[in-house]
């Protein structure tokens, strides 16, 4: 029988795995909202610099959660193999210094709230119809799969990082381009790997639940599976034993230039050009000198993302991770950005400050606060950008 996978989110990522996992010949049902009419009358349309241009349908649309619940209820033999959690994430917040959780105020999407909704989708033992469900979270940040581990203690989560720059251009209609890379893990990781496991971090219980728990076997062959689909659907899939490196790996670059690009409505290389213009005017004053670092001789904008980038490093080393992640991860990540075409990206936070849209910012930045406080390690520039980030965000939703 064919895989049987819902997703739920059904954005720019979400459609280009359908489309990978129905290549692969997995049955995709998809949940969709705003795309939802576009979605049952003309399908999906995936157009790709990689995987070339193609419009398929998911085996079916949904217009909700609650509706795929009611299929389900009424179709006894339907199980879903996995199920794919492509929403922004929206994790629960724990900046109380306590460890306690606090439900994200304000949103019918937060993670929680959909962990709750898919609860009567997820089979949580292996039955004659499949396996126990497991769920995959293709999302960005830290800390988005405890409100999933929260919900469902037994069932096999599987954490992905995607390089996959994708945008829904139209309803349905998405365009993808310049790379496609998924990193896969089981949350928590498979297995002990005698460093990195909390035993050398000052860290408190958030870490260490990241590091000190052991996955059962089992998930480890059904994150196998998920990526054998991704890979005959024609993309890459990489099995990581400790997925948070690669989650870490990829923070380094968003937690400095998404919310630094929405604040400052720029694009990277615009914001780098519009500093660099203001510091080096053509007669010199001790005011633009003021504005570059004599040391490197950088542009100060430069200089700030790049320290930015090294607060997380510095977290993600006391955390655990000194022996993955260090200077080199940021010297890649400071080459990526000089090496695009001008104007340079558009991050995702930029993106949704565009688009009047929720910024990922307890994912991108309170995770990464969260887990410095907790470890000791002193994070000014980051501090400041999560706290003016909450402030945005808030103001964008109307202050509620
Ligand atoms: N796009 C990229 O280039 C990219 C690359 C790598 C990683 N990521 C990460 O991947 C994740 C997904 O990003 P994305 O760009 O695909 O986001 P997106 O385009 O905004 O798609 C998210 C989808 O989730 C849907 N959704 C939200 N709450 C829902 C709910 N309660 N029930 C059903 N559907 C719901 C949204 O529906 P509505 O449209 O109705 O709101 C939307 O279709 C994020 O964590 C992002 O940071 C994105």
């Amino acid at each position: 029988m064919s895989p049987q996978i819902l997703v739920v989110g059904t954005g720019s990522i979400g459609i280009v795995y359908s489309m990978l996992l129905t290549r692969a010949g997995a049955e995709c049902s998809c949940i969709c909202r705003s795309n939802y009419t576009a979605a049952t009358t003309a399908g999906f349309t995936v157009h790709s610099t990689i995987f070339g241009t193609e419009t398929f349908r998911p085996k079916a649309v949904y217009a909700s959660i609650e509706e795929a619940v009611a299929e389900k209820n009424g179709n006894s033999g339907m199980c879903y193999d996995f199920i794919l959690v492509a929403t922004k994430a929206f994790p629960s917040s724990s900046l109380t210094g306590d460890g306690s959780s606090a439900e994200v105020a304000g949103s019918s999407s937060s993670s929680s709230s959909i962990a709750a909704s898919i609860t009567p989708l997820v089979t949580a033992t292996t039955t004659l119809q499949g396996q126990r469900t497991a769920i995959v979270l293709i999302q960005n940040g830290l800390g988005i799969e405890r409100d999933y581990r929260a919900r469902f203690p037994h069932s096999p989560i599987i954490s992905c990082v995607a390089y996959l720059p994708t945008t829904q251009t139209a309803p349905g209609i998405v365009h993808h381009t310049e790379v496609e890379r998924l990193q896969i893990g089981v949350y928590p990781r498979i297995s002990d790997r005698g460093e990195g496991d909390g035993s050398n971090s000052k860290s408190n219980s958030d870490s260490k639940s990241d590091h000190s728990l052991f996955s059962n076997p089992d998930d480890a062959a059904i994150t196998a599976r998920f990526a054998a689909l991704v890979r005959t659907g024609g993309a890459t899939a990489e099995i990581h034993a400790d997925i948070q490196i690669a989650r870490w790996r990829k923070l380094i670059g968003n937690a400095a230039w998404s919310p630094i690009c929405a604040l400052a409505r720029c694009r990277d290389l615009e914001f780098l050009a519009a500093q660099t213009a203001q510091a080096t005017p053509s007669t010199s004053t001790s005011e633009s000198a003021a504005l570059t670092t004599t040391a490197t001789a950088q542009p100060l904008a430069r200089e700030v993302v790049q320290r930015v980038m090294e607060e997380v490093v510095s977290v993600a080393r006391a955390a655990g991770y000194a022996g993955e992640i260090g200077a080199a991860d940021v010297e890649m990540q400071m080459a990526r950005s000089a090496g695009r075409m001008w104007p340079g990206v558009e991050p995702s936070m930029l993106a949704d400050v565009r688009a009047g849209r929720r910024m990922e910012v307890e994912a991108v930045l309170g995770g990464v606060v969260r887990v410095a406080r907790a470890v000791g390690v002193e994070v000014p520039r980051l501090e400041c950008l999560y706290t003016l980030l909450l402030g945005l965000d808030w103001a964008m939703r109307g202050g509620e």
